[in-house]
């Protein structure tokens, strides 16, 4: 099915098109990956709302992108509770065994590393995000084996084509 056609049959749901932005801008990134510029006014055509409305929302949170990421969506959260048990550390380490600093790509475009707000998940903190999956109590060896079991879901050969590999949850 086509995403225009997603869209509508989501948005018929809703008695206000402004209400299903959302649902259609997580359409639209399951579609291209992440949600430059064109595809937000497409986005807002297909819905018949105002462009800002649906630029302020894919600007607002953080579970959209609207810059290409990595197969790998690394979100780790910096809030008190994460903060408190050192998820900067965990940051630091990321960091170091990556090679990019945070907001950043690695070349084989498998992880991209942000840190976000507070993931509501503070009873494990420090807590990462991958995906839609939530990774908690984390250590640098927790750490070190996520690396190792997501790096693993993707084919070693040279050429590997990442876009045939699923992110978990996504
Ligand atoms: Fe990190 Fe709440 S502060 S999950």
């Amino acid at each position: 099915m086509a995403m225009r056609e997603k869209i509508e049959q989501a948005a018929a749901r809703y008695p206000d098109q402004r209400s299903a932005i959302m649902p259609a801008l997580l359409i639209a990134q399951r579609e291209h990956g992440h949600l430059p510029g064109p595809v937000l006014e497409e986005v807002a055509d297909i819905l018949g709302v105002e462009r800002i409305w649906v630029y302020e929302l894919a600007t607002f949170y953080t579970l959209f992108h609207t810059e290409p990421v990595g197969k790998f969506h690394l979100q780790l959260c910096d809030n008190v509770s994460c903060m408190l048990r050192r998820s900067e550390d965990l940051l630091t380490h990321l960091e170091n065994v990556l090679g990019i600093k945070k907001g950043g790509t690695t070349g084989d475009g498998l992880f991209t590393l942000s840190t976000v707000e507070c993931l509501g998940a503070c009873e494990m903190a420090p807590v990462m995000q991958v995906g839609d999956d939530y990774h908690g109590n984390l250590d640098i060896e927790r750490i070190d084996a996520l690396l190792a079991r997501l790096r693993a879901m993707v084919p070693h050969a040279a050429g590997a084509d990442l876009a045939a590999v699923e992110p978990p949850g996504e």
